[in-house]
């Protein structure tokens, strides 16, 4: 397939779990795509593996300097940007009353620091350029409610459909779509560590929060990154010109909005 073809992704959190998938997704729809993960050897395998047409690129999306580090390898290497995925992300879990600074500033600075600079940054390069582009956020269900247990990571994702507004209004006419997926449980290294934390506050065996959450999905089992690449090319694609601002739960229907 070619949807894809000619065009350049810039992919954040890419070196693992949704964001690979999409980085294999985007290539074989004829795209080249960067790599972009705090775990440079991490990424670098998952360069390796993909082939010639990925690029692995250190970028901490908490980091400014290091943010534009990373694009400008991108255009040295790739000669621009058409598509950005802000898809790094950290979870964590607590009772409102034992929620930390610390942890409340990580989580912030990787899911909503990270997701808008690192979208001002491709937003520059993208009008510097004039082509236009194609900007995907990973929200999340989470970000559609709140969650007993879940309060910081569901205000960041909440702040991720937000952002996603509010930059599509002002990005569109830039010929830039920003548009955000949010998926729903999607089993991986992320959802091991849901687990733990599940484990750890509401007393249950290891794996079965993940049990749970996937036999209450309506389609019947948990995603699996695979489940939500088709959104992602859909609107990294031509197809999505008219699609702005939007949020789209691909969740095997958890939630309607
Ligand atoms: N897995 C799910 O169930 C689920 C559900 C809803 C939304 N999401 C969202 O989808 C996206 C991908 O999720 P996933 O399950 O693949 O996550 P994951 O934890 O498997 O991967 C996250 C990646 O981000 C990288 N990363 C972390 N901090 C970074 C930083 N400061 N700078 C750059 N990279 C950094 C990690 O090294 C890792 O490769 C996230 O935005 C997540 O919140 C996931």
């Amino acid at each position: 397939m070619t949807r894809l073809s000619g065009k350049t992704a810039l992919i954040t959190g890419a070196a693992r779990g949704i964001g690979l998938a999409f980085a294999k997704a985007y290539v074989a729809e004829g795209a080249r795509v960067a790599i972009a993960d705090i775990n440079l050897e991490a990424a670098e395998h998952a360069a390796a593996e993909i082939g010639e047409a990925a690029l692995a690129v250190h970028c901490d999306v908490t980091n400014k300097a290091s943010i534009e580090q990373a694009v400008a390898q991108v255009e040295s290497n790739f000669g621009g940007i058409d598509i950005l995925v802000n898809n790094a992300a950290l979870f964590t879990a607590a009772p409102i009353v034992e929620i930390s600074e610390a942890d409340y500033h990580k989580v912030f600075g990787v899911n909503v620091y990270g997701t808008l600079f690192m979208l001002q940054a491709v937003a520059k390069s993208m009008i510097a350029r004039g082509k236009g582009g194609k900007i995907i956020n990973m929200a999340s269900q989470a970000g559609r409610r709140g969650e007993s247990l879940v309060a910081v990571y569901c205000a960041t994702k909440a702040a991720v459909i937000s952002l996603t507004q509010s930059a599509g209004l002002n990005l569109i006419k830039h010929g830039i779509n920003v548009n955000a997926i949010a998926p729903g449980v999607v089993d991986g290294e992320h959802w091991d560590g849901v687990d733990s934390f599940f484990a750890k506050y509401e007393g249950l065996a290891p794996g079965e929060k993940k049990l749970q959450v996937g036999l209450s999905v309506p389609y019947g089992r948990m995603g699996r990154p695979e489940d939500l690449t088709g959104m992602a090319i859909f609107l990294a694609s031509k197809d999505a010109d008219y699609v702005v601002a939007q949020t789209y739960n691909v969740d095997g229907g958890n939630w309607m909005s």
